[in-house]
């Protein structure tokens, strides 16, 4: 629990210094300081278009166009986006041996462009497409265009669609690191989605958020930063480097 007036940037910062095996799990949060939008909050893809009703199988299989456009614009979007220093500096924490893994909801590989290599798609990607129906590859140009496969079927991104189940070996992965780590840092996620939302507290590790609003999960942690993922991990990051720290 946080006691008033503490410093929380400093507090994280000392956990993830002492950390033996410090997880991360980001939202979409991580990437809105690179300007990809996020989903729930004010300035989010919600208050445009219900996911729900846009990314699942009913979608794709019986409201193809729909599906298609709201993808396909994510996609486009994704081509004028690059990792900000939130990202190269999870990177160099996990160069550094001290970050063990990401486990991430984000779907537009920001932190593999990032530079970091131990990263789990829990909700896949947008980046890679595949046949509805038969599971064949596809390329991103392919999809786009709305072509079809050759054996007839719909091109969609690989991405978990509500409903679908998550891949398992990502959330297998994700669950042991979750359970082996000493401090567990969450970045840029409302905490609204299963089974996700789960993992955070299947641990008895430390937990530290960082979140641009409160989610009313706050109290779960034993450190909340109210900031932005960016300007929180370079602050973060200059204590690191401080001697004698
Ligand atoms: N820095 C930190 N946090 C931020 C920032 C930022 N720059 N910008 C927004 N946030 C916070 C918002 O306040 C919000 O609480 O990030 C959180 C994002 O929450 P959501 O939009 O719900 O995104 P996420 O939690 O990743 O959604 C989970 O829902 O729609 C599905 O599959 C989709 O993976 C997604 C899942």
């Amino acid at each position: 629990m946080q006691r008033d007036g503490d410093r929380p940037i400093e507090r994280a910062a000392v956990l993830i210094r002492d950390a033996r095996k410090l997880v991360l799990i980001t939202g979409a949060g991580m990437s809105v300081d690179s300007g990809v939008k996020d989903f729930r909050s004010r300035s989010g893809w919600w208050r445009s278009i219900d996911p729900r009703t846009v990314a699942t199988v009913e979608a794709l299989e019986h409201r193809y166009d729909l599906f298609h456009e709201f993808y396909a614009e994510r996609i486009r979007q994704l081509r004028t986006v690059v990792p900000h220093a939130g990202h190269f500096i999870l990177a160099e924490w996990e160069q550094q041996g001290k970050l063990a893994r990401i486990c991430t909801q984000n779907v537009d590989r920001l932190h593999q462009l990032g530079g970091s290599r131990n990263v789990e798609e829990l909700h896949g990607t947008i980046r890679t497409f595949r046949c509805h129906a038969c599971g064949a590859p596809h390329e991103e140009e392919a999809f786009l265009r709305k072509a079809a496969c050759p054996c007839g079927g719909r091109l969609r991104p690989n991405v978990v669609l509500f409903g679908e189940p998550l891949p398992a070996e990502a959330w297998e992965t994700s669950l042991e690191a979750i359970r082996e780590a000493d401090v567990v840092l969450v970045i840029g996620t409302s905490l609204e989605v299963a089974p996700v939302n789960r993992l955070p507290f299947l641990t008895k590790a430390q937990r530290i958020f960082i979140n641009a609003e409160e989610t009313g999960l706050e109290d779960r942690f034993d450190v909340f930063v109210k900031g932005r993922a960016r300007d929180s991990l370079i602050a973060i990051d200059q204590r690191l480097q401080r001697p004698g720290n």
